[in-house]
C-alpha cells in the first residue's frame, strides 16, 4: 500500500522543510507541498510533528555468547524495542570468539536474524584472530555485503586481538575498502589491574572502573589510531567514554588519520556512581569501557555538538539481574553491558535537543545520517529523499513520559536509565513504507526486516 505523510516538518542534515512525503514500493518517490495520492493510500497527518529519517543504531549486541552466558534479546524482541524507539536499522556486532571459525560464526549470526527482525539490520564482522584462512573468509564475508569489521583490543584470550592481528586486519581492510571499528582498551593492563584488585580483596562492582581507568582506554585509542595511520586504513572507535581517549582520537585526526568516533548513550547520561551502588544495583551498570567520572559527560556532549564525536550508538547489551549476579563474588565475572536500544533516540532528543546541548541538525546526523554514510548505507538510509527507503519517524515533541523496565520491550528485567524523563517519542515509525509502530505500540509485520547488503566505500 502507498503511504502519504502529510504536512510534517521534515528534518534532514542541512534542511528543515514543511512538506508531504509520498512512498510506494518501499521507496520515497515524491516530496512536496499538497501532494495528491491515489485511493487506498495510507495517510498520516504529521501536522505539528517533526519528521526524521529512520534512526540507525551503529552498535548493538543481540545474539551474544559472552562471559559464560548469553545476552537476553532475540531479533524479535530487540527489533521491536528498536522500532518503538525510532530505530529502523541496527548494526549488530557479529562476535565469534577466538576459538570459533569466523565463517561459521558469520553464518550463525545471520541465521539468528534471518526472518526474525522487524527492522532492517546489518553486521560488523568481528575479527578475533588472524590465521591462514582469515583473509579468504573475510573476502567472502565482504562479498556477501558485510563491509565493516570489528576488532577488540580488550577481552584478552576471548575476543581480543594482539597488535600483529590488528595490523593484518587493518592492512586487509585497507585493500578491501572496509572500515574497521574497534573497542579500544589495553587488554594486558586490564588483566593485570583486575588481578591486583582482586588480590587486594576489592571484589565489588565499584572496582570495575578502577580496573580499566581512562588511561587504559586512551592508550588503546592512541594505539589503534597509530595502526590505522600506518596501514592507511579507515578506523572507527566504538563507545569512546572519556576526555583522555577523546584527546588521543582527536590528536590522531588532526594529523590526518582517517578516524571516526562513536560514543554511546550510557556514557552521555550515566556516571561512575551508578556502578558504585551496592550489590546488583551497581552490577546493572557495569559495562566496558566503564561509566566514568561526571566531568567526562560534558566533554562528550560538547564534542558531539561540534561533530568530533560522530555518532551515538547504544552498545545495547542486555543481561538480566540473575546474569549480573554471576559476578557477585568478583566484578571480573559480571557480564558486561547495559541495554538501551529502545531509549537512545528519546533520551538523546530530550537531553540533547531539549536541553540545548544539541541542535536538530547534529541530532539527526549523529543518530542516523553519519552512521549511514560511514557504513555504506547512504543515501538508501539516513535521509529523507526521493529514491531513499521510506524509513520515516514522525516524532511527537509534545509527548511526556518516563523510561522504565515495566513498559520496555527489550527482553530484560531492568533498565539502566530507569526513571529518566523523556520529552518526545515517535508517533509513527515506518520501515520501507510500512507502518510498524503507532504511539508506542508495535502494529506491524514481524520478520519484515532485511539484511542490508553494503559495498565497501573506504578506499
Ligand atoms: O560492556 C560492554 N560494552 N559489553 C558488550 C561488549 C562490548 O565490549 O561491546
Ligand atoms: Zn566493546
Ligand atoms: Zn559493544
Amino acid at each position: 500500500m502507498a503511504l502519504l505523510i502529510r504536512n510534517g516538518e521534515i528534518v534532514t542534515v542541512g534542511s528543515r522543510v514543511q512538506a508531504d512525503i509520498y512512498a510506494e514500493n518501499e521507496t520515497i518517490t515524491r516530496i512536496g507541498k499538497n501532494l495528491d495520492a491515489p485511493p487506498n493510500t495510507e495517510i498520516i497527518d504529521a501536522t505539528g510533528k517533526l519528521v526524521f529519517p529512520g534512526f540507525i543504531d551503529p552498535h548493538v549486541h543481540v545474539y551474544l555468547p559472552f562471559m559464560a552466558t548469553f545476552a537476553k534479546d532475540t531479533h524479535q524482541t530487540a527489533s521491536i524495542a528498536a522500532l518503538i524507539g525510532g530505530t529502523t536499522t541496527y548494526i549488530e556486532m557479529c562476535c565469534p570468539n577466538r576459538n570459533d571459525d569466523a565463517l561459521e560464526g558469520y553464518q550463525l549470526w545471520k541465521s539468528k536474524a534471518d526472518g526474525k527482525s522487524a527492522c532492517d539490520y546489518a553486521f560488523h564482522m568481528s575479527v578475533t584472530k588472524f590465521v591462514k584462512e582469515t583473509e579468504s573468509q573475510l573476502r567472502q564475508i565482504v562479498a556477501d555485503g558485510t563491509a565493516s569489521f570489528k576488532i577488540f583490543l580488550a577481552y584478552k584470550n576471548f575476543f581480543g586481538v594482539d597488535d600483529g592481528e590488528m595490523y593484518q586486519t587493518l592492512e586487509l581492510a585497507k585493500r578491501l575498502g572496509v572500515i574497521v571499528t574497534a573497542h579500544c582498551e589495553n587488554a594486558e593492563l586490564v588483566a593485570r589491574l583486575q588481578q591486583k584488585l582482586i588480590a587486594d580483596g576489592k571484589t565489588g562492582p565499584e572496582w570495575h572502573e578502577p580496573s580499566r581507568p581512562e588511561s587504559v582506554e586512551a592508550e588503546g585509542t592512541g594505539r589503534f589510531a597509530t595502526f590505522v595511520e600506518n596501514t592507511g586504513a579507515t578506523g572507527y572507535v566504538v563507545h569512546l567514554s572519556c576526555e583522555k581517549a577523546l584527546h588521543a582520537a582527536l590528536t590522531a585526526k588532526s594529523r590526518g588519520v582517517k578516524l571516526s568516533v562513536e560514543s554511546v548513550l550510557p556514557h552521555l547520561l550515566l556516571d561512575k556512581p551508578y556502578a558504585e551502588r551496592p550489590g546488583v544495583e551497581g552490577m546493572k551498570h557495569v559495562m566496558s569501557p566503564p561509566l566514568r567520572a561526571k566531568h567526562n559527560q560534558d566533554v562528550l556532549w560538547n564534542a558531539l555538538a561540534h561533530g568530533s564525536v560522530d555518532t551515538i550508538g547504544t552498545d545495547h547489551c542486555p543481561f538480566d539481574m540473575e546474569q549480573k549476579l554471576l559476578g557477585k563474588d568478583s566484578f571480573v565475572t559480571i557480564p558486561n553491558g547495559i541495554p538501551g536500544i529502545e531509549d537512545r533516540v528519546n533520551l538523546l532528543y530530550t537531553n540533547g535537543v531539549k536541553r540545548g546541548r544539541l541542535n536538530l541538525d547534529r541530532f539527526v546526523d549523529a543518530a542516523s545520517t553519519r552512521a549511514a554514510k560511514l557504513f555504506g548505507l547512504f543515501p538508501r538510509k539516513g535521509t529523507i529523499a526521493v529514491d531513499s527507503d521510506a524509513d520515516i519517524v514522525v516524532y511527537d515533541t509534545n509527548y511526556r513520559g518516563v523510561v522504565s523496565a515495566k513498559s520496555q520491550h527489550t527482553n530484560n528485567d531492568y533498565n539502566g536509565f530507569e526513571g529518566m524523563e523523556i520529552e518526545g517519542r515517535p508517533s509513527v515509525v515506518t520501515v520501507r513504507g510500512k507502518v510498524q509502530v503507532r504511539e508506542g505500540k508495535f502494529v506491524g509485520e514481524r520478520g519484515r526486516g532485511k539484511l542490508l547488503k553494503r559495498e565497501p566505500t573506504h578506499f
